[in-house]
């Protein structure tokens, strides 16, 4: 590699520990039950319908012409239709078709971020979101997460301190990843304020707020912003009906969109369009709803059967977060545990989750882990939190 002329910012793409594990569990060829990937699981994709409509959709000729860059119009469509009434409600010239979250997340950082910017994330957050930060150069603040969220009035002393206004704040504000926690609408109007008053761009990506099984919906900063241009909303259909479509959005102001388009067309020229067609034929079909009712109600059974599992067996070695919605509980132990070395025994022992530090740029989390309600079965979660038990058992040599 010495010998290559690299670009200086590849010092800072850093990967993902999340995405890696993937192409690792891949590789195993034991039984792993999987705590690790935020997927929806495999009989919770509906394969067979979006099947049954691919058969026609796909069958069209123009399927497989390059869509416009802003999106296919039967797509954008079809979703402004399906956000109306919701508290993402938007308009046409708010909206543009990405390559998944991911993309957006890009989009936004390549717009707003120039090296050495300062740029404020959740401790702990998605870490794919503050690599993307990263690779633009970003230098990152963490601002802790509590049971309401980002804590807000931390984020005002961390800034004070750093002594410059951050360039962007990067919020998942409902069903964090990995947390669990869900900002109250107080935090919410807070943030939108001091947005204002340092002249941020406020990054509200929410992927798993349609996902809610408990509690009462609290409005998006999308909403609450009223179309501040400040605020940049981004979206995706991979936890709502698949990962591997890679179609999501972006909300933004009118007067961003002829950028993001010259942006992704400097980049992948436009969303892929057999399955943005794929993805207009079932919300035009009315489909979304009925998925998300079933969802919601299979993943609440699955999150109480992963607290009853955790009571059982550690239930006086830790404490996990209790989500009104989405895929994660944060596990946290009471005692020092190295969840980074449990990791790899917990692999030999057949359970994989993602370790705590996975999730901040500083490591401030070597004792905790995330663990994905949403993948499994209820009983293969009773089998996993079991294995994962005897997994820290052979690490503290309790066996
Ligand atoms: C908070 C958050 N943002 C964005 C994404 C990326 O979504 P996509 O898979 O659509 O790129 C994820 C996926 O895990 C996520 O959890």
């Amino acid at each position: 590699m010495s010998r290559l002329p690299l670009a200086s910012r590849t010092t800072d793409l850093v990967g993902s520990v999340i995405d890696s594990s993937t192409s690792l569990l891949a590789r195993q060829r034991h039984d792993i039950v999987r705590f690790a990937m935020g997927s929806p699981a495999a009989e919770a994709v509906p394969s067979q319908l979006l099947g049954h409509l691919a058969a026609t959709e796909l069958a069209a000729p123009d399927a497989y012409d390059y869509a416009a860059t802003e999106g296919d119009p039967r797509l954008r469509e079809a979703l402004l239709a399906e956000l109306d009434g919701t508290t993402d409600r938007t308009t046409p010239e708010r909206l543009l078709i990405t390559a998944g979250g991911m993309q957006g997340l890009d989009l936004a950082f390549k717009l707003f971020v120039d090296p050495g910017d300062l740029v404020v994330v959740e401790s702990p957050t998605y870490t794919n979101g503050s690599a993307t930060a990263m690779s633009y150069q970003a230098q990152l603040l963490e601002v802790p997460v509590d049971e309401e969220g980002m804590q807000v009035d931390r984020l005002e002393e961390l800034v004070t301190h750093a002594g410059r206004a951050p360039k962007a704040i990067y919020a998942i504000p409902t069903f964090q990843n990995p947390s669990g926690a869900s900002m109250s609408i107080e935090r919410r109007r807070r943030l939108i304020e001091l947005t204002r008053r340092w002249g941020s761009l406020l990054i509200d990506d929410d992927p798993y707020g349609r996902l809610r099984f408990a509690g009462t919906e609290v409005p998006s900063l999308h909403e609450l912003a009223d179309g501040d241009p400040l605020v940049l909303s981004v979206r995706t259909f991979s936890k709502i009906i698949g990962p591997g479509l890679r179609v999501g959005w972006i909300d933004a102001d009118p007067a961003l969109q002829q950028l993001l388009i010259n942006a992704k067309q400097a980049m992948d020229t436009c969303t892929n369009m057999p399955l943005q067609r794929l993805v207009a034929a079932f919300l035009e079909g009315g489909h979304l709803r009925d998925h998300l009712t079933t969802q919601q109600a299979a993943y609440r059974e699955r999150k109480l059967t992963m607290q009853a599992a955790l009571e059982d067996w550690f239930g006086a070695l830790a404490r996990w977060t209790d989500p009104e919605g989405g895929f994660f509980l944060w596990v946290t132990f009471q005692e020092s545990v190295d969840t980074e070395a449990l990791f790899e025994q917990a692999l030999a022992d057949g359970v994989a989750f993602i370790p705590g530090n996975a999730f901040s740029p500083s490591k401030f989390f070597p004792n905790a882990l995330r663990l994905c309600f949403a993948s499994s079965t209820p009983d293969r979660i009773r089998e996993g939190v079991a294995r994962l038990r005897t997994a820290y058992d052979h690490l503290v040599g309790a066996v």
